[in-house]
């Protein structure tokens, strides 16, 4: 029997404490269908496939799954309907290998009862290797894995599973360019067997690369779903927020000034061997490589988080070797690291605490925190970056994914820093907030700050830096100029060819 609906939802209402997370909206679901889900950093994605998914209940509306109404829902229910997430944050059990994640409740028996390893690996094997990720090893421990071949792992127990409703909220974030491909290609194949899939990215060229249509959410409210055919980019961001955006990535260049950072023959083996570059005051340096590469360890090593075997490090000329973050932090160097839950921000604290976590020193004479200083730099901060909060006093951890990417930001931004280190600035942020950030770049180019942006969104990245250095396990590549900014070129020397 052909089914008209997999999910349909509708009048959907859900309410946290000061936020209207979802207000009466309406979403549908067909077999064979990519449906794509936008909106701004806390328009309520998150929230409406949590609702759908079972996690949470939702305050008003109905919903119906495969033609049936469900009433009390939860995510065993929802599994048993044959639905499966993969949320922004990795659920997977990182100290279990991959074939038992995709196994987890119901691994394979012989005939006595007993788990049957050698068959669970097989199968597993199997699948990964016909969905092109045969460089996984199903028996290895998945915190083993990259981030990004954790993210693939996750992808790729849904299909394991037989699922038929699949939901993806933003599934590319960590993810290189190669994999992303990989996704793509398992979600076509998902659509041709007229499974249903819910995908959600604040990287518009994806939606409209592999969607059939698209829903727009806005504070909470349902906006608008049509197909990706009838629209086009300038038209969904305006639905998004609102106002049209053109030229994103166009900022202001301010003439850079002295060496504000100068790095020689930096090594630390295995890892990265011989990289030496300078950057200028006023200028933004991209730091371009695919996931895995050495460029995240670069970083770690010039501030200090991970030990350097050999090479100069030198801050306005003079000689420096950081042996902790803090060091670094004190001589004017902020991070901001990609990894932000586990690293940047402080889950239990308060947006206002997690604002100033870097600026105590500064606004606490005497040890004393100063409060006004530090409710005012958190308002700065909530108001130019839109950052959506009820209040400055609430836990990071009740914020949208985007939301705490921004509190991120500001934190930095707070903290004054020379030389500023953004590892993946715009991960999970939406197309709004992207420009806002480029805006302040632009700003504190002008004020003579030094910045080092470590990207693998070559949108972005050759967007607003000056000159590019790009890594390719370890070794430098080359630096190329901005006249000489050639997609083709770049993805070439990232993947050890030259240019
Ligand atoms: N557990 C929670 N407790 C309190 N507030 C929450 C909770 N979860 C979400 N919210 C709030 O609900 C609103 C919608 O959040 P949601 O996570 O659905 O946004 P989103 O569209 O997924 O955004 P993003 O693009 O940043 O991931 C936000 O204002 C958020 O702060
Ligand atoms: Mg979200």
């Amino acid at each position: 029997m052909a089914m008209a609906e997999l999910i349909a939802a509708r009048g959907i209402s859900k309410a946290f404490p000061g936020v209207r997370a979802l207000d009466q909206v309406d979403f549908v679901l067909r077999p064979g269908e990519v449906h794509a889900l936008v909106g701004e950093n806390g328009a309520g994605k998150s929230t409406l496939i949590k609702i759908l998914m079972g996690v949470y209940r939702r305050d008003a509306g109905t919903l119906s799954i495969k033609g049936r109404d469900v009433h009390d829902f939860s995510p065993q229910a929802a599994q048993a309907c044959g639905m499966a997430a993969v949320y922004q944050d990795i659920s997977l059990a990182r100290s279990l290998t991959v074939g038992e994640n995709f196994f987890l409740g119901h691994m394979p028996t012989t005939g006595w009862g007993i788990v049957d390893w050698a068959k669970a690996y097989e199968q597993c094997g199997r699948l990964l290797g016909e969905l092109g990720l045969d460089d996984i090893d199903p028996r290895a421990t998945l915190s083993s894995l990259s981030v990004a071949k954790q993210e693939m792992v996750a992808i790729a127990k849904p299909v394991f599973e037989n699922a038929d409703i699949l939901v993806f909220d933003e599934p590319t974030a960590l993810l290189a360019s190669e994999e992303t491909e990989i996704l793509f290609s398992i979600i076509r194949r998902l659509r041709d067997e007229g499974k249903g899939i819910v995908y959600i990215s604040h990287r518009l060229e994806e939606i409209f690369a592999i969607c059939d249509s698209v829903t727009v959410l806005k504070d909470g409210r349902h906006v608008r779903t049509m197909p990706v055919s009838d629209t086009n980019p300038d038209e969904l961001v305006r639905l998004m927020v609102g106002r049209s955006m053109e030229d994103m990535y166009t900022i202001r260049r301010s003439p850079p000034g002295e060496v504000a950072l100068k790095v020689e023959g930096l090594t630390r083996e295995p890892r990265f061997r011989d990289i030496g570059f300078d950057v200028h005051h006023g200028e933004i340096f991209g730091l371009f490589g695919l996931v895995g590469s050495g460029r995240t360890e670069i970083m770690r090593a010039i501030f200090g988080a991970d030990p350097v075997e050999r090479g100069e490090i030198r801050l306005d000329g003079r000689p420096v070797r950081f042996t902790h973050p803090s060091q670094a932090i004190a001589a004017g160097i902020g991070f901001m690291s990609e990894d932000r839950k586990n690293q940047s921000i402080a889950l239990p604290l308060s947006v206002r605490t997690n604002i100033n976590l870097a600026n105590y020193p500064a606004i606490s004479p005497f040890g004393v925190v100063n409060r006004t200083a530090e409710r005012e730099a958190a308002r700065t901060y909530i108001d130019r970056l839109a950052i959506k909060t009820p209040s400055d006093a609430v836990a990071i951890r009740n914020l949208s994914g985007g939301n705490q990417q921004k509190v991120v930001l500001g934190k930095n931004l707070a903290s004054k820093s020379r030389i500023l280190v953004c590892d993946e600035p715009t991960i999970g942020v939406d197309v709004g907030a992207k420009s806002e950030i480029y805006k302040i770049f632009e700003k504190l180019t002008e004020e003579g700050v030094a910045i080092l942006l470590v990207s693998s969104y070559l949108p972005e990245i050759m967007g607003l830096a000056d000159r590019i250095l790009v890594i390719y396990e370890g070794r430098q590549m080359g630096i190329v100029e901005r006249s000489a900014f050639d997609e083709e070129r770049l993805v070439r020397l990232a993947s050890g060819l030259q240019a």
